[in-house]
């Protein structure tokens, strides 16, 4: 997380933008699904203190804000990475070998599936099927899709993020 002296400026500027769409969908029928989709483009993320002030700008009790948030996997409660690693455990993939590309992928980061490195890089997650099964076991990096992958291959494809910096 930056700790420039711009951030607060930079939040309070989100929530500006937070409150123009509150108001934009307030009265209309089903407004929470397109607020939060709003919010996560705005904040990356969609925290607590997000997730409360849409329960107040919008008049729904926040368990109901939550309800949806955890409902839908498109929602995240977390902050996310620069890059997504999502790692393919539809069953081709699965049978040629993904689980151990998921262990090389948390060992090189060291963090577990759902996390993000703690320098802000990478959030690694796990996807279904993405219809490339010829290729298992498969992994995308955001719109990169890499195949026929190896625990081996796992750290000279992260360098290559690494280093873009
Ligand atoms: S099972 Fe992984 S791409 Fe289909």
């Amino acid at each position: 997380m930056s700790e420039c002296c711009c951030h607060d400026h930079d939040l309070d500027y989100r929530y500006q933008r937070l409150d123009e769409v509150i108001a934009q969908y307030k009265d209309m029928p089903g407004a929470l699904i397109p607020v939060l989709h709003q919010a996560q483009l705005i904040f990356g993320y969609l925290s607590k203190d997000v997730q409360i002030r849409i329960a107040e700008g919008l008049g729904v009790p926040l368990s109901e804000v939550y309800g949806v948030v955890t409902f839908y996997s498109f929602f995240s409660l977390k902050p996310q990475g620069k890059y997504t690693i999502g790692v393919c455990l539809g069953t081709a993939c699965y049978v040629k070998g993904a689980a151990a590309l998921v262990e090389a992928l948390e060992e090189n980061l060291g963090i577990k599936v759902g996390d993000t490195t703690d320098d802000g890089m990478f959030t690694l997650s796990i996807t279904r099927c993405l219809g490339a099964c010829g290729l298992a076991p498969v992994l995308t990096i955001d719109e990169d899709v890499y195949g026929r992958l190896t625990p081996e291959k796992v750290p000279e494809i992260l360098e290559r993020y690494k280093n873009k910096r």
